[in-house]
């Protein structure tokens, strides 16, 4: 998917992005609740002096779970290591990782809902007893054999917290949800990051570029780097509102920080559904993406800003949708905002 919007990270942003991470809590911005939690339960830890319990950080790309689980490694003062779902083939690699960790170290597995089965049939006694269960040999001769692993933290990270299976979820003691951040908060993050990059930007500007960035601070991060190569090529090398507005612009990225998929996914079921209800998996089919995709990164904004409806028949657009094209909102709406039956 080619899409400016995308929360997924380029690589471009992971080399962007390195620099720009929050390294303590208090560098953290937003997530009130998510950072009361694990205050919690990191000086409960530190304060007996064990290792922190298993932590599971769920939510849509790009809201700071990765992020979040290097601080977790420097307020626990431990060593991390940092894998993902897809990338563990084999139960060997898994093996391989978790007697190399040291005692209290935190195991970062991102796309944790990718596991596949053997390698998550491991974690298990992992996670609950700090034992290993390797199978040796082949055949009728092989042999399991039970290895003690240091104590460790594993922290999971999924935007698919519904595609875990329960006996993975269940042996998280801490699961917080990410959410999106409000425009207050991105603002604070884009005027940080400026900071940090030596962009020169005024508070209107960054006003503007935290309203657009769809809730989401690796969006805001991106679009205040190419605000400002506008503002240098274009402008005197400040990022104004103005200037913010021109390039935002350039980007056809709308005031809601739509871009023209977003725009195109509402448009859709407005028009070629007539507002719907229309199934998840024929919008897919008609927009040309995967129901996976939908869900995941483009639905949970749009539901949060109150665009589009799930119902149990479908996805609805809603008045605010209509409203938002200038469109003649149709008749019949329920106070909800959904059609009524036709
Ligand atoms: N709370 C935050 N405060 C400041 N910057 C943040 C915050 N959350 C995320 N970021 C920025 O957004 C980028 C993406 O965050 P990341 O942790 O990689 O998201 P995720 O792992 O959820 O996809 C980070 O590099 C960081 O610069
Ligand atoms: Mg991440």
């Amino acid at each position: 998917m080619d899409r400016f919007m995308d929360p997924q990270p380029t690589p471009e942003d992971l080399g962007l992005e390195k620099g720009l991470r929050p390294q303590r809590l208090q560098e953290y911005i937003g997530q009130e609740g998510v950072k009361e939690n694990l205050k919690v339960s990191i000086e409960a830890a530190l304060g007996r002096g064990e290792p922190l319990d298993h932590v599971l950080l769920y939510g849509p790309p790009g809201l700071g779970k990765t992020s979040m689980a290097w601080v977790i490694s420097r307020e626990m003062g431990v060593g991390i290591r940092i894998t993902s779902g897809p990338v563990l083939e084999r139960t060997g690699d898994l093996a391989a990782i978790l007697t190399s960790l040291g005692n209290g170290d935190i195991l970062f597995i991102d796309e944790i809902h990718r596991l596949n089965p053997s390698i998550e049939e491991m974690l298990y006694p992992a996670m609950e007893e700090f034992k290993l269960d390797l199978i040796v040999g082949q055949g009728p001769g092989a042999k399991t054999l039970r290895l003690d692993v240091p104590r460790f933290t594993l922290i999971g990270a999924t935007t698919r917290l519904g595609l875990l299976t329960s006996p993975l979820r269940n042996r998280f003691g801490v699961v917080l949800r990410l959410d999106f951040y409000d425009s207050e908060e991105l603002e604070k993050i884009v005027l940080r990051s400026a900071a940090i990059l030596g962009v020169n930007i005024d508070s209107l500007g960054a006003k503007e570029i935290a309203k657009r960035s769809r809730g989401t601070p690796r969006i805001a991060n991106r679009l205040l780097k190419r605000a400002r190569d506008y503002a240098q090529a274009r402008a005197d090398g400040v990022i104004s509102r103005r200037v913010a507005i021109e390039a935002l612009a350039l980007m056809e990225i709308d005031e809601a920080g739509f871009d023209s998929l977003d725009r195109k996914l509402l448009l859709t079921i407005i028009e070629k559904f007539s507002g719907g209800p229309v199934g998840i998996d024929t919008l897919a089919a008609s927009l040309g993406e995967e129901r996976g995709t939908l869900e995941d990164v483009y639905e949970p904004y749009l539901i949060q800003e109150g665009f589009i409806k799930r119902t149990p028949r479908g996805r609805v657009a809603t008045e605010r949708a209509y409203l938002h094209f200038g469109l003649k909102v149709p008749s019949p709406f329920s106070q909800k905002g959904l059609p009524l039956e036709k």
